[in-house]
């Protein structure tokens, strides 16, 4: 499948510039930054988190928004994308809300076990008819190759070790792992287009992710700063004053600790702007009361973030290169357009 395909399969997408997706983001990317982001072009993911009690609402809701913004229906579908935290996810509420709400995608992550989304993929292409295609977020080659064999995704998302939010404690950056992701699928015979994702924050990454191959890119931590995220202003002040975002990112599992989040497989991680919650733990601080400050931080209001505060700021290494806050459509246009006149003027600079 060519990077055609993938519009072809996401008629609303804009043909003529790059594929460019808004990743589901757990609480902050809902039905209006996911609905803005299909309507402008791109196509956006409603994020469904693991609780999905409120998914068949959120949809609902979506599909106003999305008929008030004059976004058609295709085939029937809604044209958004949800995703899923596998983990913890329930399957039968995921049936009943794609039943109720048809959407273009379903975008799995982080399972207990690979094999779990074997069953996720045959119920939901059941459920719609096919229409609802399968993508799923991998952070391996092994895993890229696993899940080409046993659920055969239309879409594979490759997800660097740049990334905002949770991944594999252990993977490589976009630069060497997309590549090998493709030869791996090429030799294996698999024809599967790759999103790229993780540290890609303009049109300069996402041009770099599209000469390594991939079909798109998807971003989460720059639609942090978008109107149509739902976010504290303390946290998205944050992602707009925080630079440098290797030295001041830190993947760690002490933010699911003192946020009382369970039940993420242990090779995951969350990577966020390393804070006060983070220091104490690492100076040895129990975490009883690592969470008894969290709560009291939590008082505070949008005080509680920043590098000195405990509240966590999810975000990635691209955190630096985040300055303003802009709509997503505006998002999605200045990236496609800076992308390719990265591409031209890189191959005027570097081709004979
Ligand atoms: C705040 C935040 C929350 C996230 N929540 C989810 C989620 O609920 N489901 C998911 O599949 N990925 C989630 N991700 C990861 C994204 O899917 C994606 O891999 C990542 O944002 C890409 O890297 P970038 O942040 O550098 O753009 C989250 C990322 C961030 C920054």
């Amino acid at each position: 499948m060519s990077q055609n395909t993938l519009h072809a399969d996401y008629p609303w997408t804009n043909p003529d510039a790059p594929f460019v997706v808004a990743a589901p983001m757990m609480k902050i990317t809902l039905g209006r930054l996911a609905v803005t982001v299909s309507a402008n072009g791109g196509l956006g993911f409603l994020a469904g988190g693991f609780d999905l009690s409120p998914l068949a609402k959120d949809l609902a809701e979506a599909a106003d928004l999305a008929k008030s913004q004059g976004l058609q229906l295709h085939d029937g579908i809604l044209p958004i994308g949800v995703g899923f935290q596998n983990w913890g996810s329930d399957l039968q509420l995921a049936l009943t809300a794609i039943k109720e709400h048809p959407v273009a995608a379903a975008w799995f992550f982080a399972p207990k076990q690979l094999s779990d989304l074997v069953d996720w993929a045959k119920e939901i292409r059941a459920v719609s008819g096919g229409k609802t295609k399968i993508w799923i977020q991998i952070g391996t080659v092994a895993e890229a190759l696993e899940v080409a064999k046993t659920s055969q995704p239309d879409v594979l998302v490759v997800q660097g070790a740049d990334s905002g939010g949770h991944g594999l404690a252990q993977r490589a950056s976009l630069l060497t792992l997309l590549p090998e992701v493709i030869d791996v699928l090429a030799e294996e015979g698999f024809n599967i287009p790759v999103v790229a994702a993780g540290g890609i924050v303009d049109g300069r990454g996402a041009a770099a992710a599209l000469t390594l191959g991939a079909a798109g890119v998807a971003l989460g931590t720059r639609f942090l700063a978008c109107d149509e995220a739902v976010i504290a202003k303390g946290y998205q002040n944050q992602v707009l004053n925080v630079t440098d975002g290797g030295a001041s990112t830190v993947g760690t599992t002490i933010y699911d600790v003192v946020r009382g989040i369970h039940g993420w497989p242990r090779a995951y991680n969350g990577r966020g702007v390393a804070n006060s919650t983070y220091h104490d733990a690492e100076q040895g601080m129990s975490e009883a009361e690592n969470v008894q400050k969290y709560k009291e931080a939590m008082q505070q209001g949008d005080a509680g973030w920043g590098p000195e505060g405990r509240m966590t700021t999810y975000a990635g290494t691209g955190v630096g290169l985040v300055r303003q806050v802009m709509s997503a459509g505006d998002i999605v246009r200045s990236v496609q357009k800076e992308a390719i006149q990265t591409l031209q003027k890189s191959a005027a600079k570097h081709v004979k």
